[in-house]
């Protein structure tokens, strides 16, 4: 852990940006390099360690253009409340040597909460970036932690009018919610370049447009062996009518090695096995996909901006914008082969826009960071 700025000294309003794990890279990287163009802010990116391995971590910050982060708790792995505890125990001291003017949160990860709940009740100012979110589910955790981190943020950043009205339901003043758009959008704008000039899938040997993309790493799809071993029966057949690329998260790796399914997979045709890939060659991957097979949050964003069919494996989402207004679809276990077929069968919808999801939602950020500090 480190530390070298006392508030006595400081000229610049401090900024901790917070990152944790996979999801939150891209959520911080357009704002603290917006940040860092600003002459009164000081952006240090606070990374709690939720996340570790280099595959799911390191690189990001490599592709992102990130520095490596100023701050590093080291927590890792855990239970919910071991990992949420040691989170706000590291953090807190963190907190008390620094002072920052501001901490920014993203996403719904352990951390976000954690962090929020350490700045708040040491009086320091909380923004949440991506609020509002509700699937209405709380046997996740990802729900938990965003009722929880928009309860007691100062400022709620949020990426759609669903998120809004969300938030006011939950009796959150008006004054504190600030539609900015969606971040991930920013990322995926700063990094277009970088993404277009690859081919990843050739050197996997698919085709443009003719494989799917599948993740998968919802406790609720991956640690219970028999859902698991459906879904994998459901991936065979229907590898056999479109090759499918699965860069397997480490939570699903280890499910799928306990439960004996790798080597099945592996040994399948169609279906080619990865590691976790960093962000601009699993775009790259994205880009070119006929369709995504997942239960991530991020990848229901990006499809539906690209205009790629999405089959999310929930039974809701918290991102509902992304099914009335984009490509994505909900499905079980039992209707997705189904869905698979029809979707070879038409052509792709086209993306209609959703506003703010534009690649300036760091500048809309900034603005309102600047209205909140000097206000
Ligand atoms: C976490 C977030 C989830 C997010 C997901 C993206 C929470 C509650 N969950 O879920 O919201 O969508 O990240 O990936 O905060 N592991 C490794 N290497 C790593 C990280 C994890 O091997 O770098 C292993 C851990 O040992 C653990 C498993 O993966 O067994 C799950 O990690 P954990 O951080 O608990 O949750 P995720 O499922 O990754």
């Amino acid at each position: 852990m480190h530390n070298n700025t006392n508030s006595k000294f400081k000229s610049k309003m401090l900024v901790h940006l917070i990152a944790a794990a996979r999801p939150n890279f891209m959520k911080i990287a357009p704002l603290y390099h917006a940040l860092k163009q600003e002459t009164w802010s000081d952006p240090i990116i606070v990374h709690t360690g939720q996340h570790y391995d280099l595959n799911m971590s390191d690189t990001f910050f490599r592709d992102l253009n990130l520095p490596e982060p100023q701050i590093h708790l080291g927590i890792g792995s855990g239970t919910h409340a071991e990992q949420t505890g040691r989170v706000m125990i590291a953090y807190e001291k963190v907190l008390k040597d620094n002072h920052p003017d501001l901490v920014i949160v993203v996403g719904d990860v352990n951390s976000t909460m954690a962090c929020t709940l350490a700045g708040v009740k040491l009086c320091i100012k909380v923004a949440h970036l991506e609020a509002g979110l509700r699937s209405f589910d709380r046997t996740m955790p990802e729900e938990i932690n965003r009722i929880v981190t928009d309860a007691l943020a100062d400022i709620l950043w949020t990426p759609s009018p669903d998120a809004d009205k969300n938030l006011l339901k939950e009796g959150i003043l008006n004054e504190k919610i600030h539609r900015v758009g969606n971040i991930m959008i920013d990322s995926l704008e700063m990094m277009r370049k970088s993404i277009e000039s690859f081919a990843v899938y050739k050197d996997l040997g698919l085709d443009s447009a003719n494989y799917g993309l599948v993740t998968l790493h919802r406790p609720s799809n991956v640690d219970n062996g028999s859902i698991l071993e459906n879904i994998c029966e459901k991936l065979l057949r229907i590898s056999e009518k479109l090759p499918l690329l699965f860069p397997v998260h480490p939570r699903t790796l280890k499910s799928l090695q306990e439960h004996g399914f790798i080597k099945t997979l592996d040994k399948a045709k169609g279906i080619h096995i990865t590691e976790p890939l960093s962000y601009i060659p699993f775009m790259n991957l994205v880009f070119n996909c006929r369709l995504a097979i997942t239960d991530s949050g991020g990848l229901q964003e990006e499809t539906t901006y690209l205009g790629i069919p999405c089959l999310t494996m929930r039974p809701n989402t918290e991102r509902p914008v992304t099914v009335f207004q984009g490509t994505n679809q909900l499905c079980t276990v039992e209707s997705l082969e189904g869905k698979v077929e029809k979707i070879l069968m038409k052509k792709s919808r086209k993306f209609r826009g959703i506003e703010f999801w534009d690649g300036k939602t760091a500048s809309r950020v900034v603005t309102s960071i600047k209205g909140f500090l000097f206000s």
